[in-house]
């Protein structure tokens, strides 16, 4: 319930404020001087307090002040029976949220609690919603806020500092080599070496001795001692990418890696034990490719403990948005055009393309944009036209609509209706109270329409 303080040292005065106020249900409180009044605002229940300029202990002034610094939630409004414009000048520019004369007309009254209230309730609106910003999880330089990506910040948090082997599957360009160095950077072994493998661009030839190491003379062209990956990423992560299209003769020798944790050197028996965090990524479905028996089943068991996979772009439109400024604010930078921002247009076509590269086909864009660009803003023709052309599916469909048969228009509506309610979904990442907001229409409309058209 709304609580309220009278904070006024004269008792008809207070009488009459709860009267009127007392009708509209809210709860109220009364002080006579500033330390009184102060003490109520302090545990922090009070929204509103109306207190009288010539408060006892200070002045109306002093508390506002006092108010405005240890509790800016709660509203303040001044009332004066001899108060001039100067004092409601200072009032305001204190903060007040309005400033009254004595005797007060009720309405007058009513108004100003209801529009204070108004801002308040706004304003912890506001601040609910930064400290719920502050809350989400981050992981450097990885940005996602969209429900999927923050479920994978959890687990990457969760074991990063474990020797777990995670695997990262995902499309081309949705951030999986990006997230194994982020998952690296936040373990304990984060000081040790990263070391990268390409799996699939491995020839079989060269395979052992590159992942190994050889001694010296142990076959043609070894004329030195050689440290293979494994040994090198000792204390550290190594990441083994495109494990998807590894051959048969690399699975094997991995296989035993992860059983046994040591390694020997082509051409020497000596077995040298490894600590490494081991992370691998495909873009390949691993499962398929067991059923194919393109990939050993006991490796696809060792290897699938903790799995991540990434989202494509097309199904988290709600982070384009921040990626899009993210790598924008980073090629500005480094193409000494630090001012540079998008046209609404241009940000709302990113929103809707369809992505097929995603990430990397985003950042890609935004580097070519900054470098062709000639204006301070970013619009429509810096961006590739056939990128327009996909973000509009809608616009081409037009004619179709024109050239149908003439339903009755409610029914003629419906199916752009969906549509359009379908990608105000996507948009906001499946939020439902955020697609109302963009769709600038109540919830309880909104939750209609879901149910009229089974969107779920
Ligand atoms: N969530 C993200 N936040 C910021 N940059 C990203 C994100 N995902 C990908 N990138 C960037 O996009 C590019 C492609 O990502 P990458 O990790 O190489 O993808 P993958 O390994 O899946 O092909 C990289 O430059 C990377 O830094
Ligand atoms: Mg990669």
């Amino acid at each position: 319930m709304t609580k309220i303080l009278l904070a006024d040292p004269d008792p008809r005065s207070v009488q009459d404020l709860r009267d009127l106020l007392a009708q509209r249900g809210f709860e109220l409180d009364a002080a006579a001087d500033v330390a009184h009044a102060l003490e109520p605002v302090a545990d922090g229940d009070i929204d509103l307090v109306l207190c009288d300029l010539a408060l006892p202990g200070g002045g109306g002034l002093r508390l506002l002040q006092e108010i405005r610094t240890t509790h800016p939630e709660t509203a303040v409004v001044l009332l004066s029976a001899f108060g001039s414009v100067q004092d409601a000048v200072q009032a305001m520019q204190n903060g007040a949220a309005d400033f009254l004369g004595k005797p007060w007309a009720p309405d007058q009254v009513l108004v100003a609690v209801d529009r204070a209230l108004e801002k308040t309730a706004l304003q912890k609106e506001n601040h609910a919603l930064r400290s719920a910003l502050d809350d989400r999880l981050r992981l450097e330089n990885v940005v996602g806020t969209d429900p999927r990506m923050q479920a994978i910040f959890k687990t990457v948090k969760a074991v990063a500092d474990t020797r777990t082997t995670v695997l990262i599957t995902g499309e081309s360009g949705t951030g999986k080599t990006l997230l194994a160095r982020a998952l690296h950077s936040l373990s304990a072994r984060r000081s040790g070496p990263f070391v990268e493998v390409n799996c699939g661009a491995l020839p079989e030839s060269l395979l052992e001795s590159e992942l190994f190491g050889h001694q010296k003379g142990s076959f043609t062209g070894a004329t030195r001692d050689k440290i293979g990956k494994f040994e090198a990423a000792n204390g550290g992560t190594i990441f083994l990418d495109e494990i998807g299209t590894s051959s048969p003769a690399f699975q094997v020798k991995l296989l035993r890696v992860l059983q046994d944790r040591v390694i020997e050197r082509v051409g020497d028996t000596k077995t040298i034990p490894v600590d490494v965090r081991i992370v691998l990524a495909t873009n390949k479905n691993l499962e398929t490719a067991v059923a194919a028996g393109e990939f050993r089943e006991d490796l696809y068991y060792r290897i699938n403990v903790i799995t991540v996979e990434m989202p494509p772009l097309r199904e988290r439109r709600s982070d384009i948005g921040n990626l899009a400024q993210h790598f924008l604010r980073r090629f500005a930078t480094e193409h000494g055009r630090p001012a540079l921002s998008f046209s609404e247009r241009a940000l709302a076509t990113l929103i809707a393309a369809p992505w097929p590269g995603n990430v990397r086909q985003l950042e890609n864009l935004i580097e070519r944009a900054v470098v062709l660009s000639q204006g301070p803003t970013l619009d429509l023709p810096d961006l590739p036209a056939g990128l327009q052309a996909a973000a509009n599916p809608a616009r081409s469909a037009e004619p179709d609509l024109a050239a149908g048969p003439l339903l009755p228009l409610k029914e003629a509506l419906e199916g752009p209706e969906k549509r359009i309610i379908e990608r105000a979904l996507e948009q906001c990442g499946g939020n439902r109270e955020k697609a109302a907001k963009l769709l600038l229409i109540n919830r309880s409309t909104l939750f209609h329409k879901l149910r009229k058209y089974g969107i779920r």
